[in-house]
């Protein structure tokens, strides 16, 4: 735990680095309670710095055992230390090696950041202020340094030692039972990157030849008897190093690439140079237990993480409020990648729901906050879908606006002149408006303001001109320190459909539009496209080419009629989408569901489409998820009605094209082994979709086919789906399912978080007391961040009715878990809290319930700075 109240850190308060480090060697003797870590750092003072300015490096909770200068040891007055910083303020020299024996204890680190144990091994997460936790150091990724990484260890403890860069040296030290290894990193690099492995492993070994002849030796390291698991894994290491080469020119720059899977981490997985560490959630796999979504994630996963390689190693951030010029620009190499392996239209629409459903929520609550924030608290609150994802979606309007050879140029122009460096946003921005000859100021504002732009959207047909004129406004709703936006520059794809179903010409006066993308500028704007001798009905932000929310005038017909007829496949989804939506909200706030006979014909022509393939369709076939419902609806909302809504609405759908819904059961069907491609997995979503809806009514006959595939499954996919279809059901097959699951798979603790989430997400007065008492099972534990998100957070963010239950019991218990959490790891903490952060839009007694458990959390002395945060801003 930190200082009570962390001051805020602004963007605006930049200054260089008044010391530089131009080599740091790093001699760690592991020890499960008291490491031994001697760093020597080459400390050079910055010509651009302030002069005489003292030497001043974080720590974060230090024991320091011995201090040199130059070889010489060093006491006091001379230096300064604090467990949180080392200063020294007459420093001997503008050069000097300075030496700093520190000793920490891996065992009593909780938190998971710094050097850590897990499954009784050692590892580090550093990113972005652990480096702290294990030296005094000038944290910051804006110095840069190579490093060289001396590991010892008890052999019998640890038989495998990992660092950074190349392997130099390794041996037993004689006469004793340990051993060393000695780590070399060439690359220049901020401490954030820095990482290091000890322990009892199994190596899956492969290799890699770059375009240049470079050969790799690639490594997953997996706790022992799971090397089967890491296959998929490395398959998809070696496409992702491929794709680099081919997509961006990008290719692998050292000896070695090592991945290690740890079941104890706080997030997804860290991209250290030459040495990733990973959530195992995000490596191990196999068809028994794993699902096609599971493999998804695996690909990319270690498609992110190795595209940080250029994307955030070689090129790095000059601070953390440029944290989305990795990720944002990573995520959208990542989901690229994805596309290009798999079906492209299909990953569109699976990004674009995770974006409305994580971003969009974000974007429309307290917490709100620029893809590029300009100021922070703790920056561990800042790894959001905002900068991850709306992050992505920036990156990928800078290339619907530039094109396909523009964006590339752009890119190319940004690694040539960045390589080596720590560099921002307008870095970034400059590179694309140089390579493409444009002004890019205003999409700049794209980092700045934060919010969802609403863009307001009407046509007006004029049969004796041909002309179709769109008048289009724009807005960007107040968030949280923006009270008043500029309009932004909006690249939105668009196509006029003919009454044929096909697009007509795309002409505004004489000019046709380029790549089918207009830009809209101003605050209000009109289009006038000519030579139509019909009535287009526009399809609108094609592709979702801008994150936006888009009001238009379409109605239901053209609705129906773009879901059948649209050239644009995300259109087709999204127009199903939006009668589906229109639907639910009138059910939600009037308690009687439309008749949806639109909808139904139109679920019926999508289901029926053979050229259509199966992946599209169980997108399509999904109706929108309780909280686009409740962010739609925006205000007064009552999570019960919602449910009841988009359940009504269920029953409908499928009972109407229960005939069509078993046939598709009955074609798609399992057939041969398992593979975990993308057209499998299509065919296995569409038949799990399809027994969902046929189980909709709980009918004896839809409970008993999810039982019979429950039993007779192969793999994790069927099984599990069948699982998640009895689960919503209060029928006895429920429990008895619940339980041969659990002791199928009783060992496993992947599958077990599973088990964990499906019990979280009933939609039952039960579920609180069930997930109370699944605390107490021995399978849980606080300690485990996985277990944390698959059953707490599970229930805060995936059961809208059960977490915001009346009585308030569901904030209570969530809001006790935090503070029961915070002590040990704020960061897991500290996420779970900002479950709460749509409550404003709750109607209410709801919302009353939610802010009191907020304020309770917020008065609960001694916060850590994580959870603190998220309190004051949630109910800021
Ligand atoms: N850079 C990592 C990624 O690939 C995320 C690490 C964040 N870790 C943290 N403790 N906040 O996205
Ligand atoms: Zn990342």
């Amino acid at each position: 735990m930190r200082d009570a109240e962390p001051k805020a850190i602004h963007l605006a308060d930049y200054r260089p680095p008044e010391w530089l480090v131009d080599k740091v060697e790093l001699d760690f003797a592991l020890h499960p309670s008291q490491t031994r870590v001697t760093a020597r750092l080459a400390l050079r003072r910055n010509p651009e710095g302030t002069t005489g300015a003292p030497v001043v490096l974080e720590g974060d909770g230090l024991t320091l055992v011995r201090l040199a200068i130059d070889g010489k040891p060093l006491v006091g007055p001379s230096f300064e230390a604090t467990p949180a910083r080392l200063t020294l303020a007459h420093p001997p020299a503008d050069t000097f090696v300075l030496e700093v024996e520190t000793l920490v204890d891996p065992t009593a680190n909780t938190q998971l950041m710094g050097l850590y144990r897990t499954s009784g091994n050692y590892c580090t997460q550093c990113e972005p202020e652990g480096f702290r936790r294990i030296t005094y150091y000038p944290d910051r990724p804006d110095v840069l340094s190579v490093f060289t990484t001396r590991i010892e260890a008890d052999k019998a403890e640890a038989p495998i030692l990992l660092g950074n860069g190349n392997l130099v040296e390794s041996g037993d030290i004689p006469g004793t039972a340990r051993h060393f290894a000695i780590w070399h990193d060439p690359w220049p690099k901020p401490s954030y990157l820095f990482a290091l492995v000890g322990g009892k492993l199994a190596k899956v070994a492969d290799s890699f030849v770059t375009a240049s002849g470079r050969k790799v030796e690639l490594g997953i390291y997996v706790e022992e008897g799971k090397e089967a698991r890491a296959g998929y894994a490395m398959d998809a290491l070696k496409r992702s190093m491929r794709w680099d080469e081919e997509a961006f020119g990008r290719e692998y720059d050292l000896d070695v690439f090592n991945i290690v899977a740890v079941s104890d981490f706080n997030m997804g997985a860290m991209e250290n140079k030459g040495l990733n560490v990973f959530n195992d959630k995000y490596v191990l796999a196999t068809p028994e237990t794993a699902t096609d979504a599971d493999y998804s994630g695996i690909e990319g996963v270690i498609a992110h993480e190795y595209f940080h390689n250029w994307t955030g190693n070689r090129i790095t951030c000059r601070d953390w409020f440029q944290l989305c010029l990795k990720e944002g620009l990573t995520v959208f190499r990542d989901q690229e990648f994805s596309s290009d392996q798999r079906s492209r239209p299909v990953k569109r629409i699976a990004d674009v729901r995770m974006l409305k459903a994580a971003q969009f929520t974000e974007d429309s609550g307290p917490l709100a906050h620029p893809v590029r924030p300009e100021t922070y608290r703790e920056i561990n609150n800042f790894y959001t879908a905002t900068v991850y994802e709306k992050g992505a979606e920036v990156v990928r309007m800078l290339k619907t606006l530039l094109g396909e050879d523009g964006f590339r140029k752009g890119m190319d122009l940004y690694f040539e002149r960045h390589d080596g460096d720590a560099a921002t946003i307008e870095d970034f921005v400059a590179a694309f408006a140089d390579a493409a000859g444009r002004d890019l100021t205003q999409f700049a504002l794209w980092y700045a303001q934060s919010g969802t732009p609403l863009l307001n959207v009407s046509g007006s047909y004029d049969k004796e001109a041909g002309t179709f004129r769109l008048d289009v406004t724009q807005s960007v709703p107040p968030t949280p320190g923006q009270g008043d936006k500029k309009p932004m520059l909006i690249p939105l794809a668009l196509g006029l459909v003919g009454p044929d179903g096909r697009d007509m010409p795309l002409t505004l006066g004489n000019t046709p539009v380029e790549h089918g993308v207009i830009e809209v500028k101003e605050a209000a704007q009109s289009f006038l496209f000519t030579g139509l001798e019909a009535r287009p009905v526009p399809s609108l932000n094609r592709g979702f080419s801008a994150p936006v929310n888009l009001v238009s005038d379409l109605t239901e017909a053209d609705r129906v009629f773009l879901a059948a007829h649209d050239g644009d496949p995300f259109n087709r989804f999204d127009s199903l989408q939006r009668i589906a939506l229109e639907l639910l909200k009138t059910c939600a706030r009037s308690g009687t569901l439309p008749a949806p006979d639109a909808l139904i014909t139109a679920t019926g022509a999508v289901v029926a489409d053979t050229a259509l393939d199966a992946a599209f369709k169980a997108q399509a076939l999904a109706l929108p998820g309780e909280s686009e419902v409740a962010r739609e609806l925006g205000s007064d909302v009552n999570p019960d009605a919602v449910y009841a809504a988009r359940k009504a609405l269920r029953i409908a759908v499928g009972t109407a094209l229960a005939a069509d819904f078993a046939r598709t059961y009955e074609s798609a069907g399992a057939g041969g082994a398992f593979a975990p491609d993308a057209a499998s997995a299509g065919r296995r979503a569409l038949r799990n979709l399809a027994l969902d809806y046929l189980a909709v009514t709980g009918a004896a006959e839809g409970i008993a086919r999810a039982k019979v595939q429950f039993e007779a499954a192969d793999n994790m996919t069927d099984r599990f789906a069948a699982l998640a279809v009895l689960a919503q059901h209060d029928v006895p097959e429920r429990e008895a399912a619940l339980d041969a699951f659990y002791r199928r798979f009783e060992s496993d603790a992947l599958v077990i978080d599973k088990w964990f989430v499906l019990q979280a997400q009933i939609a039952s007065e039960g579920t609180l007391d069930r997930v109370k008492g699944l605390m107490l099972h021995p399978a849980f534990s606080l300690s485990n961040p996985n277990r944390v998100r698959s059953l707490i957070g599970a229930f805060a963010a995936t059961n809208p009715t059960q977490f915001n239950r009346a009585d308030g019991a569901g904030h209570a218990f969530v809001a006790d878990t935090v503070l029961s959490l915070d002590g040990k790891n704020p960061q897991v903490a500290a996420r779970l809290l900002a479950s709460f952060k749509t409550f404003r839009q709750l109607e209410p007694v709801r919302r009353a319930s939610a802010e009191a458990a907020l304020r309770r959390v917020a008065q609960t002395p001694g916060l850590s700075a994580d959870v603190s945060d998220i309190a004051t801003r949630s109910l800021g």
